[in-house]
């Protein structure tokens, strides 16, 4: 059922999204970038950019390093925010919600589409923590290329998929004159309970 047939959302805030995310994809060069903010357990919120690859099963993946910073953070406060924002559109939507990590062979077959030199990228970095040189790095990556060399490159364990389950969505649409609209869906015992906004 529409909520709003101007701005096309829906009752169900998978659908508002879709339809969203569809739009974007024709308007915005890059509309997987997204903020995803998560933090330590009683600590400060910490905040980059990932690639957004599909809903499946109500969760919104995304693909790291388990042992970065944010994994770090992540296997000690398992709730994370993302954001997405598509300028030429006026838009964005906010997320939140609890994160699971994708079971392993989620991740595999994710990891398999990868192009080899970012599969060899994902064996050779130890995400967010420091590193002597750039040709450290690139020794490590020749390294791998010959460990590897007449074969797949399997999926390293420290690398996967998590997906954020939201309880929480919020679709913004830019007005003139900062009358913003806004709708933010909230999962209740009962379902999604819509509620128009302030800006
Ligand atoms: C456009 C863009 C896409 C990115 N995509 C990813 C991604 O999908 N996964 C990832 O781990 N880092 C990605 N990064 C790098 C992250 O922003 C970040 O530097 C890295 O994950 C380390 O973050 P952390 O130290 O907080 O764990 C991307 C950066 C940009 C600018």
């Amino acid at each position: 059922m529409l909520i709003d047939p101007e701005l096309a959302l829906d009752s169900d805030p998978y659908r508002s999204f879709a339809t969203w995310y569809a739009a974007a994809e024709s308007a915005d060069p890059r509309p997987d970038a997204v903020a995803l903010a998560t933090a330590d357990a009683g600590g400060p919120p910490s905040l980059r950019i990932v690639l957004f690859r599909g809903v499946q099963g109500g969760g919104f993946r995304f693909f790291t390093n388990y042992v970065s910073r944010k994994g770090r953070q992540l296997a000690t406060n398992p709730y994370a925010a993302l954001l997405f924002y598509w300028q030429p559109l006026g838009r964005q939507v906010r997320l939140e919600g609890r994160v699971e990590p994708l079971a392993p062979p989620e991740s595999d077959a994710y990891f398999a589409t990868r192009d080899r030199e970012s599969q060899l990228s994902a064996w050779a970095s130890r995400q967010s923590e420091p590193i002597a040189s750039r040709e450290v790095l690139m020794a490590k990556v020749e390294a791998l290329r010959e460990r590897f060399a007449g074969g797949d490159v399997p999926r390293p364990e420290f690398w996967g998929g998590y997906c954020l389950l939201p309880s929480q969505f919020e679709f913004w649409h830019h007005r003139e004159n900062r009358l913003h609209d806004r709708f933010r869906y909230t999962l209740g015992a009962e379902g999604w309970l819509v509620n128009r906004l302030s800006p």
